[in-house]
C-alpha cells in the first residue's frame, strides 16, 4: 500500500501538534485512512528551534514554498499563517502543481477562498480546511456535508477561543482583561498577532467562511461588521451578571431580504442560553436548517491537540480519495447573495 506523503510548512503550535498526532496514532490513522500517512518534508523559519518532536526523520526545506513541487510530497499542509505572503504562494503553487492542499489558515481563506477553490477545482484536487474554523469541532464537514440538503437561515456562534478564554476567566476569577491575554498566548490559543483575536478579526475570518458554507456565497471578509472585546472591563462583566447575562464574543450570519448580514461583536447572552455555557477555549456553532432544525456543535476551538486533530482528519479524507468541493458548491456557483457590508447599514 502506498503511503500518503505529507509536506508540512510551519511547525509551531499546530504544525508540531500534527507531527505528534501522526506519530502517536499512526496505526489507527493508517487503518482508518486505508494507508499510512507519513510526513516526508517540513519547513519553518528556525531549523534549530526545539519543538518537542524528532525532525531528523524528515527532509528540511528552507523555503516553504518549495514544498509545492517536491517529488517526495503528495499533499501540502500549510500551518504558517497570514492571509498573503508565503502561505498564499504555497497554496497557489501546490494547487497549480495538482497537489491536494490542507490549511488551518482562516485569514487566507477569508480573503482568497474563492480563488483557491477555483484553483483546486481546475486542478481537480482537494482543498481542505477543517481546522480553520472552531479548531477541533467538525463544523466545516457538518455544514458542507451534514446539512447539505437544507436551506440554512442563520449561523451563529462563539468562534474565538482566545476571547472566550479571556471573558470566562474575567467572569470566574475577577481578573482584568490584560491579566489573562498572556496566558492565552502561552497556551497556544492566540494568533501570532493577538490583536486579530481581541479585535474580533479572527472571528470575522471564520464567520465569513461559515457564511460561505451555509449560504453559498463567496467568503467576503470586508463585508463583516466587526467589534472586538478590547474595551470590555471587569465592571461590564459584573454589571451583565447582575442583570442575568454573560458577555460572549459572538458571530452571526443571516439572510435578511436579499442580503447576507455578517456581524461579530460582544453580546449579552442570557445565563440559561446554550452559548452562556460555552466556557474557556471552547467554541460553539449553531445553525438553523429548514428540515434538520437547530444544529449545535461545540468543543475545543483552539490549541495544539484539537487543531491538529482537524488537520489530520482532512489528511485522512485525502488518503481515502475524497474530493468534494471546498465550499458548499462548485466555485463557479459561489456568487449567490449580496453580502451587506458594514457601510450598507
Ligand atoms: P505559530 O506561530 O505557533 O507557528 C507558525 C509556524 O510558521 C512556526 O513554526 C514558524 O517558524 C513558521 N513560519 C513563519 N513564517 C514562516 C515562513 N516564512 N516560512 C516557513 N515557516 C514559517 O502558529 P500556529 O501554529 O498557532 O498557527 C498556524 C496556523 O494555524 C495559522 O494560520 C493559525 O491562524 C491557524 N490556527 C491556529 C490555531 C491555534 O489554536 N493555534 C487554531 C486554528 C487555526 P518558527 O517556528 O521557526 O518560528
Ligand atoms: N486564535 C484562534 C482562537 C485560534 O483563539 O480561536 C483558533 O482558530
Amino acid at each position: 500500500v502506498k503511503p500518503l506523503k505529507v509536506g508540512i510548512a510551519g511547525l509551531g503550535t499546530v504544525g508540531a501538534g500534527v507531527v505528534k498526532l501522526l506519530d502517536a496514532n499512526a496505526d489507527l490513522i493508517a487503518r482508518r485512512a486505508g494507508r499510512p500517512i507519513v510526513v516526508s518534508a517540513v519547513s519553518a523559519r528556525d531549523r534549530r528551534r526545539e519543538r518537542g518532536v524528532d525532525l531528523g526523520r524528515f527532509a528540511w526545506v528552507d523555503d516553504a514554498t518549495q514544498l509545492a513541487t517536491r517529488d517526495d510530497v503528495d499533499v501540502v499542509v500549510e500551518l504558517v499563517g497570514g492571509a498573503d505572503g508565503p502561505a498564499l504562494t504555497l497554496a497557489r503553487g501546490s494547487l497549480l502543481a495538482h497537489k491536494p492542499f490542507v490549511t488551518a489558515n482562516k485569514a487566507m481563506l477569508a480573503h482568497h477562498g474563492l480563488l483557491l477553490a477555483e484553483l483546486a477545482e481546475a486542478a481537480q484536487v482537494p482543498l481542505k480546511f477543517e481546522a480553520a474554523v472552531a479548531g477541533g469541532i467538525p463544523v466545516i464537514k457538518g455544514l458542507r456535508e451534514g446539512a447539505a440538503a437544507n436551506e440554512l437561515s442563520r449561523v451563529t456562534g462563539i468562534l474565538n477561543g482566545t476571547c472566550n478564554y479571556i471573558l470566562t476567566r474575567m467572569e470566574k476569577e475577577g481578573l482584568e482583561f490584560g491579566d489573562v491575554l498572556a496566558d492565552a498566548q502561552r497556551l497556544g490559543y492566540a494568533e501570532a498577532d493577538p490583536s486579530f483575536d481581541i479585535d474580533g478579526i479572527d472571528a470575522a475570518h471564520k464567520l465569513s467562511i461559515l457564511a460561505s458554507l451555509a449560504f453559498g456565497t463567496r467568503p467576503d471578509f470586508p463585508a463583516v461588521e466587526v467589534q472586538g472585546i478590547r474595551d470590555i472591563r471587569l465592571a461590564d462583566i459584573r454589571q451583565a451578571a447582575a442583570l442575568g447575562f454573560k458577555i460572549r464574543l459572538t458571530g452571526l450570519a443571516e439572510v435578511l431580504g436579499d442580503s447576507l448580514v455578517q456581524r461579530v461583536h460582544p453580546t449579552l447572552v442570557p445565563v440559561g442560553h446554550l452559548l452562556a455555557a460555552v466556557e474557556g477555549p471552547l467554541n460553539a456553532v449553531m445553525a438553523e436548517g429548514n428540515f434538520v432544525g437547530r444544529l449545535f456543535f461545540s468543543g475545543r476551538g483552539a490549541g495544539e491537540g484539537p487543531t491538529a486533530s482537524a488537520v489530520v482528519a482532512d489528511l485522512i479524507d485525502i488518503a481515502r480519495g475524497e474530493n468534494g468541493p471546498a465550499f458548499a458548491m462548485p466555485a463557479m456557483a459561489l456568487a449567490g447573495l449580496k453580502a451587506a457590508g458594514p457601510m450598507a447599514r
